[in-house]
């Protein structure tokens, strides 16, 4: 059984990655930490109940930062509809928050089972940056984060060169990169493209069990989202497919290990990400310090679709 603790800034694509999660036998949600990011983080956790509720997990669900690390959040457009989840009145929850930190619990549940507890970072990295601050020493022992962050080696959503997760928190991805803890990145590059539901899938999850339903009308905002920008009748769902990297070990076809560097200055380049690749040589850096993530660069596209839907409809 591998211990998973989820982060979340609770959005419809979160909600289908929570999906893979709760509907996946070798996986044990220890628990799910809320953070601000897609929604408010108090929206985030009840966002988070719900899925779970849908899904018959009773794994907690804790309340975690309300605001990035340094800055104020700054604006962006929301993509999955005021509440995150295609504002269908679809929100409520029977179970509340738990009463512990979401900083807490993670710190908590690393020195209970060291070496041992996976971290799925699917928002913010601003709970991880702060656990970390908190207590270095016990946060190495987590045995691998998993981050949806980053454009990967393509083109950012929230700017050109940043991916939404990081720019909401440069300074809290920072943090996390430079802790010395084993990260996997998979960039916004591995989730772009034709990775999705598609009218049918999107068809047959309306026509299913109750989480098809429930994740079909929570993916209505983003599905008019992508109509009205780019004329795509799909849902794509980044952090759906940064879980399955996790989850599904044969998923991931290629991976390269990078000294990363996050921007963090106040300019146009905030958030942006710079990998330097082993086996490559960097005029401005001869000799590579140390490599602070894998960041995935090929997975089999053509299996996520299908093997989704196929636990989604077990
Ligand atoms: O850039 C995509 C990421 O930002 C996803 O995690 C999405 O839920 C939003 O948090
Ligand atoms: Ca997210």
């Amino acid at each position: 059984m591998r211990e998973f603790i989820i982060d979340t800034d609770t959005a419809s694509d979160d909600a289908a990655a929570l999906m893979i999660a709760a509907f996946s036998p070798d996986i044990e949600i220890l628990g799910v930490t809320a953070v601000a990011g897609n929604v408010d983080v108090r929206q985030a956790a009840d966002n988070a109940l719900m899925t779970l509720e849908v899904c018959g997990s009773d794994a907690p669900v804790y309340l975690g930062a309300p605001r990035p690390l340094v800055r104020e959040r700054r604006e962006t457009i929301s993509v999955h509809g005021k509440d995150g989840m295609g504002d269908g009145d679809l929100i409520r929850p029977i179970k509340k928050p738990a009463k512990k930190r979401a900083v807490d619990f993670i710190l908590d549940t690393v020195a209970k089972y060291p070496d041992e507890v996976e971290i799925v970072v699917l928002g913010p990295a601003t709970n991880i940056a702060t656990a970390i601050l908190t207590d270095r020493e016990t946060m190495r022992r987590v045995k691998r984060i998993w981050s949806m962050g980053t454009p990967g080696f393509g083109i950012g959503n929230a700017t050109p060169v940043a991916e939404f997760n990081v720019y909401i928190d440069a300074e809290a991805y920072a943090v996390m990169l430079d802790s010395g803890i084993p990260v996997t990145i998979i960039g916004f590059d591995m989730c772009a493209g034709e990775i999705g539901l598609d009218r049918d899938e999107l068809a047959a999850l309306a026509a299913g069990n109750k989480a098809g339903r429930f994740l079909e009308k929570a993916t209505k905002v983003l599905l008019q989202f992508n109509l009205d920008t780019r004329g795509a009748h799909m849902v794509d769902l980044p952090d759906a497919v940064a879980i399955a990297a996790a989850v599904w070990p044969d998923y991931v076809t290629s991976s390269v290990a990078c000294h990363c560097h996050c921007c963090t200055e106040d300019n146009e380049t905030y958030g942006q990400v710079l990998f330097y690749q082993k086996g490559r040589t960097y005029e401005s850096m001869p000799a590579i310090r140390d490599y602070t993530a894998e960041v995935v660069t090929r997975v089999s596209e053509q299996s996520f679709t299908e093997r989704f839907m196929k636990l989604l409809l077990k």
